[in-house]
Formats: C-alpha cells, structure tokens, sequence
C-alpha cells in the first residue's frame, strides 16, 4: 500500500516510518499541505494520510476521487477539516479518535499554570539573573471554579486534574453524560460561575465562536480562558477587545483560528500579517502554543499505530471502527450496520 503523507514533520516521519515498515506500507512524505494545488502528489496513492490544517474541502476530494485514491486517513482526531458529507460515495474517511486525552489535558493545564503563576516570565528573568518578584503575583487554583466545556475523553481528564488541585468543576456539553456525577449547567451559566474556562467541544456550526463579544460580556471579570480544542471555538478579535477591557484576566491558547498557514513552521524571521495573533501574542497575560497539546511520545506512537491499522482496515475489508461518516452514523437503522459496509 503506498500513501501520500502531507503535511509530514521529522517527529512524524520518526514515529510513522516505525509503524508502517513494521505492517508494509509505503509512505510518500512531502512537506506541503494537502490543498488544491497539491493533490496531484497523491496520484497513484491507494490513500492519503493528513493532520489539522490539510484541505480536505470538496474539490480536493473531487480531485483525490478522480485519481483513484480511495480514502483519507486523518492522523488527528477532530476532522472539521474535512468535508465529510462531500467525501460520502467517493473516499473512505478514517481518523484517531483516542490517542492520549492525557497529553492535551496535561497541556491544558501546563498553560493554566503558567500563566496564572507567571512562570513564562519567571524563567526569562531568572535567565538574565533577574530575580524580582514585582508583577509575578498570581492566584491560587483551590477553591476556584473551572468551567469545562465538552466532557469527552479529553475534557473528563482535564476535570480529573482540576478537582486533584481541589477546584469546583461544573461543566456544559451538549451531550451530557448519564450518571456520571458531573455537575451539568447551561452555557450562560457556566460562562457566568467559571474563573476559569476551558474548552474540550469539537468545533461544529454549533460551536462556531462561542466565545464571542456577547459571551466574553457575560463571562466573570478577570475569567481565564484556555483553549487546547480548536481556534474557531473562539472570536479571537473579541477576546482581543475582551483583554483590552480587562474583562478577561488572561487566555491560553494553543490553537487559533487562522492557524493553518503559521502553526508548526518557524516563522520568526518573517513578518508576522496577522495583526490580532500578533497583538494577542503581545499581552502580557496571553500564553500562546503552537497547536502542541498532542505532543508527547505516548500520543505520537499511538497515532502512528492507529493510523496505519486504520489504513490497512479500510483498504483490506472496506470496514474500520474508526470511519467517519455523515450518512450512516451509528444508527440501527443505516445500511453500514446492516450490511457492514458503507459504500
Ligand atoms: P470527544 O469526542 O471525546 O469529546 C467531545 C465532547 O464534546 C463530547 O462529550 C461531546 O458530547 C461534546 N460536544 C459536542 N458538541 C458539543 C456542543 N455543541 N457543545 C458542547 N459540547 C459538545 O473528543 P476529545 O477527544 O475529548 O477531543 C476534544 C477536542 O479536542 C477535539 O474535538 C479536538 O478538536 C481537540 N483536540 C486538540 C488537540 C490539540 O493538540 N490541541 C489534540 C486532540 C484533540
């Protein structure tokens, strides 16, 4: 099986080469993104394997499709980069649903920590032997409360930790979960209680700027607002005006919305067009990361593993566990249930 790898970094190359030399396939790396103008490089692939910020929109599909590829193996878990309903008849789209919610849980709260406890600043200063405490002041964690938003794998994790630093937890899904002792409350309610905020939804039309002027209005002064999930969950020129009016305290950030052709590379020798990412990075109270909650041994290798079994799954029966699907979901009644294929 040969698959054309897009978007591939020398941490990828290290993990994957180990895997899919171990179950025989052949991966075809290139540096570029999958977009338009690349998908030809896929051409005589039985597949195409993508993180985050590839293009999977429908003409790249319809491109894919015409050469002959026959499915998209997402080496991520969230997929809003992919039109999926468009991908239905044509490419087989597979993705990582797990594989460590400790990594981006364990980062959520790494940023959390630094931030409010000013250790970005500590370290620079102890660097050059500064060693004043003045506007290092932060707050404790115990006693406050943390709003989470999506109590998913990731989302229960990062709960975990919170309630081990002795913090209220309430949170709000829109899926809640059945006897699991989460203490469930609205958005607004949750916007309005939460010192802290941290968002673990997929990015949907629901979810879409959730964070936005009206929520950050209705949100605690001096609210902390960490995002590990997606940058779109959040309007980033609100929370630019929300931080200029001391309404928010402070934000992390380890995605952003228009991340897609910044994150991951070394941009310092350009000069950085996005006045918003640039004004947020700025602030003293603003903690970016470029969309690196996943990285951790554990998860590289776990995706690579899961991936590649993904690929061969799908290729060898036209059925994986972890295909995505608009059409036939999960649902008794679909045709991929019955007849244990989808198309
Ligand atoms: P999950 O599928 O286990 O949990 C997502 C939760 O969000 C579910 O409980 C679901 O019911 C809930 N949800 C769905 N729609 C919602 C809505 N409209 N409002 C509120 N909640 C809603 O997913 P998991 O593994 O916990 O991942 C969460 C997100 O984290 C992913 O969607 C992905 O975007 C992001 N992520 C980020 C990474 C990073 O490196 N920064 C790495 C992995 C995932």
């Amino acid at each position: 099986m040969k698959i054309a790898f897009f978007d591939a970094k020398p941490y990828d190359r290290q993990a994957f080469d180990r895997v899919a030399g171990e179950y025989g396939v052949r991966m075809k790396y290139y540096d570029t993104k999958l977009n338009a103008d690349t998908a030809q490089l896929a051409r005589g692939c039985d597949g195409v394997c993508v993180f985050v910020n590839d293009d999977v929109s429908a003409p790249v599909i319809d491109a894919l499709h015409e050469m002959g590829v026959r499915f998209v193996a997402l080496r991520c878990a969230g997929f809003n980069n992919v039109d999926v309903r468009h991908a239905f008849k044509k490419l087989h789209v597979v993705h990582v649903p797990a594989y460590s919610p400790y990594a981006v849980a364990e980062h959520a709260m790494a940023m959390l920590l630094t931030s409010i406890r000013r250790i970005h600043k500590a370290y620079n200063r102890t660097r050059e032997f500064n060693f004043s405490l003045g506007g290092l002041t932060g707050f404790d964690l115990h006693g406050k409360t943390v709003g989470v938003v999506g109590t998913g794998k990731i989302g229960r994790v990062f709960m975990d930790i919170c309630r081990g630093f002795g913090m209220q937890v309430i949170a709000y899904d829109k899926f809640p979960a059945k006897d699991s002792g989460i203490e469930y409350v609205e958005l607004d309610e949750l916007f309005a209680r939460s010192d802290i905020i941290s968002l673990h939804c997929p990015l949907t039309e629901e979810t879409y700027h959730l964070v936005n002027g009206d929520s950050v209005g209705r949100m605690k002064k001096g609210v902390v607002i960490v995002n590990t999930s997606r940058g779109a969950l959040i309007d980033a020129d609100a929370l630019l005006e929300g931080i200029k009016a001391r309404q928010i305290g402070a934000a992390c950030l380890d995605v952003y919305e228009e991340e897609s052709d910044i994150f991951f590379e070394d941009n310092s020798g350009h000069i950085m067009e996005d006045d918003t990412l640039a004004r947020l990075i700025s602030m003293p109270n603003v903690l970016v990361t470029s969309h690196q909650a996943f990285l951790t041994e554990e998860a590289l290798g776990n995706i690579a593993e899961t991936t590649v079994k993904n690929m061969l799954e799908i290729s060898e029966s036209g059925m994986c566990a972890n295909e995505l699907c608009y059409h036939c979901g999960k649902t008794e009644s679909c045709r991929k249930n019955r007849q244990k294929k989808c198309f």
